[in-house]
């Protein structure tokens, strides 16, 4: 069963790498053996993220991208694929969010988002699916959330995002199972990040979320690798179109 969650040998893209559930996605596809490309548009994150997998002596290679320029997605596809040869897995990890009420949320916001969870997710898609295509083989893994099924207040633009992912992660699975890529996604609880950071870094605010979630607490970033290392393997060489929650039981709720 070990050789069946083995990436020995596949190319990977991670974007938002750099940290948070990213950085921990990138070293749990190295250390299954995976070389890595880590893209954000932080160059101190993605560079450390890269040493620290050249450290564990796995191959990466860090590209400063920023994922709203369509230019630099084409180019995040073409050095990897100049770098290491082909591209077997990709996971669309980026986003960006804004807490807003609706009635607050100013348009140029609601833009913002949209461009860089669901628009850029699309575009980086088309352009690894290319090589992908040519390869007939290859796993996307869009990185979602439980906000997409759940109405949070002040996080409608990000869920409606996240939903739209969700929708064209099954969209990209339908379209190119044909071409022998498979597309999946997995849709994270409240994890321990930056991005999360305004609610564990007040307790008396944590104390209030957790004890709304069954398993009374906070995800951390490794926690949610199992499910993408599962999705880029052999073992769910059957499967496409679908996401796997890792909430703590949030959805039951
Ligand atoms: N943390 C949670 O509670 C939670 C819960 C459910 C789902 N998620 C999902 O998990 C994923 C990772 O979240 P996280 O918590 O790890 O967030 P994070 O710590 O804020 O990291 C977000 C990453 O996205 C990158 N990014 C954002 N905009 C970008 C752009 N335009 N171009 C390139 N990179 C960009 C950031 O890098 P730069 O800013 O350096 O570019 C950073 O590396 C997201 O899809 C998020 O929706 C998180």
């Amino acid at each position: 069963m070990t050789v069946r969650f083995d990436l020995s040998g596949k190319v990977a893209i991670v974007t938002g790498g750099g940290r948070g559930i990213g950085r921990a996605i990138a070293l749990g596809l190295a250390k299954a053996g995976a070389a890595v490309v880590v893209a954000s548009r932080s160059a101190d994150q993605i560079n450390a993220v890269a040493d620290e997998i050249r450290a564990n002596g796995a191959r990466a290679l860090p590209l400063v991208t920023d994922l709203t320029d369509g230019a630099q997605l084409e180019r995040l596809a073409a050095e990897t694929v100049q770098q290491f040869g082909r591209i077997d897995i990709l996971v669309n990890n980026a986003a960006r969010s804004f807490m807003r009420s609706l009635m607050d949320l100013r348009e140029d916001g609601w833009d913002k988002v949209f461009d860089t969870n669901v628009k850029a997710v699309w575009l980086l898609s088309r352009a690894v699916a290319r090589q992908m295509m040519a390869q007939k083989s290859g796993r996307i893994i869009n990185i979602t959330t439980v906000g997409a099924e759940k109405a949070e207040l002040g996080m409608a633009a990000y869920g409606c995002s996240k939903a739209a992912l969700k929708m064209l992660t099954r969209c990209m699975a339908r379209e190119w199972a044909a071409f022998g890529i498979q597309v999946n996604a997995v849709g994270p609880g409240l994890t321990r990040t930056d991005f999360s950071k305004p609610i564990w870094s007040n307790p008396d605010i944590e104390k209030h979320v957790t004890a709304m979630l069954p398993m009374g607490r906070i995800g951390e970033p490794e926690e949610i690798v199992p499910a993408v290392l599962f999705l880029a393997s052999e073992a769910a060489s059957y499967m496409t179109g679908h996401t796997i929650y890792v909430d703590g039981g949030a959805l039951t709720t």
